[in-house]
């Protein structure tokens, strides 16, 4: 199964990080130096993606530039010699014709925001990755699932699942366990979208990376709202499993929930430990606030 576009659903309000989010995209904080979109960019194109979709909103042009050429930006670097910066720039950009944007008109939910990429991705298998959701390893979360793909029939879908305590799985997509395929792959046994305290069938909270069958296009087409009055990707996916297998993928790594203050301030300080260039001085000043 060759997995060759992602789609990044990026028109949220990001209200869970007000003010910041009032006039840029969430998907444009920074994590340490690049702006979260850059990490599932990075991540997505480790994993072999070769067309990067971005489902924008209004108030979201900042994502668009950010991936385009900044010609003034470039033409002062290079009179000036900064050839460390210029490396960066050329870095991060995308080749002409791999990232394509369309507008999710609406906010009706994730479900609604992956079917406006349904003529872009056209008939074949592909990623859904989420902005919000970082993952810290390497391999990245994406490449262990499409790696994990290889193993499967064609026609199979995969969703990276992780471990929550029981008090959080309403925050959550669920998914039962059924028959285990090694050691980090399951059959899903059902999946249930943030169920109410109490009534969920695991731990196994959908994370924020799917590969997906374009069979579930014609099916979002005419999914009825659930969950929060939105379009959700879950139940789309239960009307999906009738016909074609999910596997969950318990994938190696530390995932941290970006798109929340604390888990924002959490990836920034894990990021930044897991840097060697900063490591030692953060932990110096990080001394002075801890008392020790
Ligand atoms: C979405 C999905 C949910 C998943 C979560 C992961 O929810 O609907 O199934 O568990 O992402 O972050 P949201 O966070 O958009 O409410």
């Amino acid at each position: 199964m060759k997995i060759r576009k992602a789609v990044f659903p990026v028109a949220g309000l990001g209200t869970r990080v007000l003010p910041a989010t009032k006039a840029m995209p969430k998907e444009m904080l920074t994590i340490v130096d690049k702006p979260l979109i850059q990490y599932v960019f990075d991540e997505a194109k480790e994993a072999g993606i070769e067309h990067f979709i971005f489902v924008t909103g209004r108030n979201k042009v900042a994502i668009e530039d950010h991936f385009d050429r900044m010609y003034e930006l470039d033409a002062t670097l290079e009179a000036r010699g900064k050839r460390a910066e210029l490396e960066i720039l050329a870095r991060d950009q995308p080749q002409a014709g791999a990232v394509s944007f369309t507008r999710q008109q609406a906010p009706l939910g994730l479900g609604h925001a992956v079917w406006c990429a349904r003529d872009i991705v056209g008939d074949e298998p592909f990623a859904v990755v989420l902005p919000d959701e970082l993952v810290l390893h390497s391999p990245g979360c994406l490449k262990q699932m499409v790696e994990a793909a290889q193993a499967l029939p064609d026609k199979s879908n995969l969703l990276a699942v992780q471990e929550v305590p029981a008090d959080q799985t309403h925050q959550y997509g669920i998914c039962g366990v059924g028959k285990r395929h090694g050691g980090s792959m399951f059959e899903v046994a059902g999946m249930v979208e943030k169920p109410a305290k109490g009534t969920a069938p695991s731990n196994f909270s959908i994370t924020g990376r799917y590969i997906l069958q374009p069979d579930i296009f014609r099916i979002l087409a005419t999914q009825p709202r659930g969950a929060g009055g939105e379009i959700q990707l879950t139940d789309a996916m239960i009307g999906l499993s009738a016909t074609q297998n999910f596997y969950g993928v318990e994938f190696a790594g530390e995932r941290h929930d970006c798109g929340s203050k604390s888990g924002f301030l959490r990836a920034n300080i894990a990021y930044a430990m897991a840097r060697p260039d900063l490591r030692d001085g953060l932990r110096e000043e990080m001394k002075k606030y801890l008392g020790t």
